[in-house]
């Protein structure tokens, strides 16, 4: 079984092209249910989400940062949103927690996804109607997988696992 659950951890990509078939809003939900069991510092959960199913909204994100595109060909996104002021230090990290168990709840129902950035986007804000005390973190684009990508490449184990001390070769 843990063999099972390290396979599906390691088959998660990032999926960019997308069928042109309707992703149910049940399923939506579901990740973003799994997403509230996500770690967070002093249990905070410093986190909201929006699901966004809207073509015209999907199209006009796609086009609000460079590497917003797959946002266009998606049936569907959903955006982390943090809370600074719950969890000034930690809000980020919280929020990339919860972005991470959506994207695996995704990948779990079959569904792909890419994590597409969002920090900073003033225009992804303004059209998401997000609150100036909150931050939008990230938008995953989402829909069934057209396409199954090759693992990109990782850095190799010895070049960045250490054993007892930084720098102490594995090996
Ligand atoms: C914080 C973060 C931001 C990312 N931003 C984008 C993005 O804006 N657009 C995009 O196409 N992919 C984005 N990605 C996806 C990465 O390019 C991808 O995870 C990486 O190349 C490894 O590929 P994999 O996800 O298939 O393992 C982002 C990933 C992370 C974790």
């Amino acid at each position: 079984m843990s063999e099972k659950f390290l396979d599906f951890l390691l088959t998660r990509r990032s999926i960019r092209r997308f069928e042109d078939k309707e992703v149910l809003l049940d399923l939506l939900v579901k990740a973003v249910d799994v997403a509230r069991f996500a770690p967070s510092a002093h249990n905070n959960q410093p986190w909201e989400f929006i699901i966004v199913t809207d073509k015209d909204k999907l199209e006009a994100l796609s086009t609000m940062y460079r590497w917003a595109r797959p946002l266009k060909r998606a049936k569907a996104c959903i955006a982390i949103v943090t809370d600074p002021e719950l969890s000034p230090r930690t809000h980020l990290i919280d929020g990339a927690n919860a972005t991470m168990y959506i994207w695996l709840a995704l990948h779990a129902l079959g569904l792909g996804a890419v994590w597409i950035n969002a920090l900073e986007n003033e225009e992804m804000e303004k059209l998401l109607k997000i609150p100036e005390n909150k931050t939008l973190l990230a938008i995953l684009a989402i829909g069934w997988p057209a396409e199954k990508p090759e693992p990109r490449p990782r850095k190799k184990l010895e070049e960045v696992a250490y054993l007892e001390e930084y720098g102490r070769k594995l090996k």
